[in-house]
């Protein structure tokens, strides 16, 4: 089984259209795909889905009362099941820890091939640690620079995110906190240096955050296109995150701009996607195929 998480820090840049439209696709392709609605606070996959008052959700897990499996609504889809988002407004903090270990271990037992999370905006430790738990990364941006600025902003959190569990385990978070506040006096001014320096200290520390980086590998999603040259804002996005931030990151696609996609939401409890232009429904199907292929191209590595 494999799980997607759909994220990449601004609000409103498209993660739960993609998220939608990949699980869609994937559905329709090959078989079990089970969404899950993992926005906090901002909850609205069901409406993508076509549902429009889901009779329970992700909170009633989260509270010990439901499995995910009972949570599991049939959608309009064949083999596409929607786990809707936490809707209760008393409840938007997200998780806590044990909640997010819980969610995590059942989430590896869904009865689909393909699980995709569909992520809030921001850089919670939530969405961060959903994000970095996923085999298949894919950040959503759109164009405009701040969406641009938010996405290295998310790259940066996952980075610290990450690092600062795999000091926990290895016991230096004390010692890092140290180093780094001093960072100046030991040449130290991005994560990487903070790690290098580290691995120098601890080769054990080292070894098992190279492990843990190597997870980091990014399927980058330029969405509402609307002009072609645009699509050179993705391609600087992507190069700046490889050469600032080290993290592998590839340009899967990019989604142009549906005009009239905003009238889908209006017209009644049924799929979005179904209105959609054929553009966009195109568009979505090639970032799939350019993901799929680069998972199958690492794989195929030695
Ligand atoms: N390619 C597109 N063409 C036209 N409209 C789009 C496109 N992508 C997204 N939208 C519209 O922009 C709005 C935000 O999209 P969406 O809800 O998918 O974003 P999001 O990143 O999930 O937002 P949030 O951070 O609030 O969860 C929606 O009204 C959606 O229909
Ligand atoms: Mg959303």
């Amino acid at each position: 089984m494999l799980i997607w998480a759909v994220g990449g820090g601004k609000g409103g840049t498209g993660k739960s259209l993609v998220s939608n439209g990949l699980a869609i696709r994937l559905a329709e392709r090959s078989g079990r795909v089970t969404l899950v609605d993992a926005d906090f606070g901002g909850a609205n996959q069901h409406t993508y889905c076509g549902l429009r008052n889901p009779p329970a959700n992700l909170g009633r897990f989260l509270d010990g009362k439901a499995t995910l499996e009972e949570l599991a609504l049939e959608t309009r889809i064949p083999g596409l099941r929607l786990v809707p988002g936490n809707l209760n407004s008393a409840n938007t903090d997200g998780m806590n820890s044990a909640q997010k270990l819980k969610l995590f271990r059942h989430l590896r037992r869904l009865e689909a091939d393909h699980v995709i999370l569909d992520l809030g905006a921001g850089t919670q430790y939530d969405t961060l640690d959903a994000f970095l738990l996923a085999d298949v990364k894919v950040a959503v941006i759109t164009p405009e620079p701040l969406s641009i600025e938010n996405f290295y902003l998310f790259v940066k959190n996952l980075q610290f995110r990450q690092l600062s569990s795999v000091l926990a385990e290895a016991h230096l978070r004390d010692r890092a906190r140290a180093i780094w506040k001093d960072r100046a006096a030991h040449g130290i001014a991005t994560v990487q240096d903070l790690a290098r320096h580290l691995s120098d200290l601890s080769p054990a520390f080292g070894e098992a955050y190279a492990r843990e980086n190597a997870k980091l590998a990014l399927h980058l999603v330029l969405n509402d296109v609307r002009e072609f040259r645009q699509v050179d804002q993705g391609r600087g996005a992507r190069s700046a995150v490889v050469k600032f931030f080290r993290v592998p990151t590839e340009l899967a696609g990019f989604i142009h701009h549906d005009k009239d996609l905003w009238s889908q939401f209006a017209q009644g409890p049924s799929l979005v996607l179904k209105g959609a232009s054929f553009a966009l429904r195109n568009d979505l199907d090639s970032v799939l195929d350019a993901i799929l292929k680069s998972r199958a191209a690492r794989e195929a590595l030695p």
